[in-house]
């Protein structure tokens, strides 16, 4: 099986080409610079891995290079600036897509905008098949089905408390770039709050769709401290990618995304000079040795409390197998034509069960 992986050759891109060999499929690398694909496959330790260049503005080309291949895992960030263009070429060629993004608004708009030209072609569309973007949906999912009220294809509950816990760990010059990028957007866009405010609140809709991650928002309200088995952590409200994709399956008044407030500090202070400083491919041994860990917590309709957690290590590592994953379920399993969170397109508890046999552990517990 052909997996087409777009923007090869970068750092996330030749992971996910590594991994997809690994795998036993058969990688293809698209991007832009053939040099840096070959020099990537070669890295990968795929030198005989086909290559094929495309630019972003080709789209029959990119089309074409995706067109006999079971999925494309689009890497090539930041989302916000280059995203669209990919997901068209993956529409025109009917291949099933997956991204890498963690950015929140490409999120939406892929969700949002792409839905009905998903279904004709017949193909999913799966964004944020990352660490953080698909362990926390998918946790979210298992939370909101412990203490729903409802019965059946779509849990309800009242709130739900999407966070990432990692501390000041790891970030490639792509992660640091694409921050820059978002907050460039929003600053050009003059967003208004609502937008950037990582609350949802989802009114009345009873089957999962595009429209239930359109829906409004919200006071930014809520407690800034997690309680965790270590300790109390400090967070802030930001936007992480299960405040557009947890309303997609979950009837919730309001999603709360947020991060450790020392790492919010830190994205904060990224601008276009600092983002040259970080380095394009994190250490190795640091990257090896970081952890990560999504928390999840619903509270249901009645006041009912559940709580999950979902954890592992080398969080660019885990992005690959985690991307190459559900090119694979998408592929071989299949999955609804249309864009679909993670937790649509997989099965929550089979897929984090998958990920155990990479050092993953998950638990879902009454809060
Ligand atoms: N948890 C998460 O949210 C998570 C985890 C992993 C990765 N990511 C995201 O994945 C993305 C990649 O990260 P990374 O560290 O791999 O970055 P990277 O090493 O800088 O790679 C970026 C890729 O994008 C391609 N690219 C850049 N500009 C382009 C253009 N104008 N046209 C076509 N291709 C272009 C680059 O192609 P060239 O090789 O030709 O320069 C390269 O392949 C980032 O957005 C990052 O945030 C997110």
């Amino acid at each position: 099986m052909r997996i087409a992986v777009h923007g090869a050759g970068g750092f996330t891109g030749r992971l996910t080409v590594a991994e997809v060999r690994r795998r036993g499929f058969t990688p293809v690398l698209v991007g832009r610079n053939e040099e840096r694909l070959r020099r990537s496959a070669a890295a990968a330790g795929a030198w005989d891995a086909e290559v094929r260049v495309a630019g972003l503005a080709e789209g029959e080309a990119l089309a074409a290079a995706f067109a006999d291949c079971a999925a494309v895992i689009n890497c090539a960030g930041p989302f916000t600036v280059l995203g669209q263009p990919v997901v068209r070429a993956a529409l025109a060629a009917r291949t099933h897509y997956l991204d890498t993004a963690g950015e929140e608004g490409f999120i939406r708009e892929v969700l949002d905008g792409f839905h009905e030209e998903a279904v004709r072609a017949g193909v999913a569309v799966v964004p944020a098949m990352t660490d953080d973007g698909a362990p926390g949906d998918l946790i979210a999912r298992l939370v909101a089905e412990r203490v729903s009220a409802a019965a059946g294809l779509v849990p309800e509950v009242a709130e739900i408390l999407v966070a990432d816990l990692r501390g000041r760990g790891v970030a490639s010059r792509g992660t640091a770039r694409s921050m820059v990028a978002v907050s460039e957007r929003a600053a050009s866009e003059r967003v208004v709050p609502e937008r950037v405010v990582p609350e949802r609140e989802v009114l009345g809709k009873d089957v999962p769709g595009p429209e239930m991650s359109r829906r409004g928002v919200v006071d930014g309200g809520g407690p800034s401290v997690v309680d965790t088995e270590e300790g109390p952590v400090d967070v802030e409200a930001f936007a992480l990618p299960g405040a557009v994709t947890v309303p997609r399956h979950v009837r919730v008044r309001r999603v709360r995304t947020v991060i450790r407030a020392e790492v919010a500090a830190l994205f904060a202070a990224l601008t276009p000079d600092v983002v040259d400083s970080v380095p394009e491919i994190p250490d190795e041994a640091a990257r090896a040795a970081s952890r990560w860990l999504m928390l999840a917590e619903a509270t249901g309709t009645g006041g009912g409390r559940a709580r999950g957690w979902v954890t592992g290590s080398d969080a660019y590592g885990m992005t690959a197998v985690i991307a190459v994953e559900g090119a694979r379920r998408l592929a071989e399993d299949g999955a609804p034509a249309g864009t679909l969170a993670p937790a649509q397109a997989f099965d929550p508890a089979g897929f984090l069960d998958q990920l155990t046999t990479h050092g993953v552990t998950w638990q879902v517990t009454p809060a």
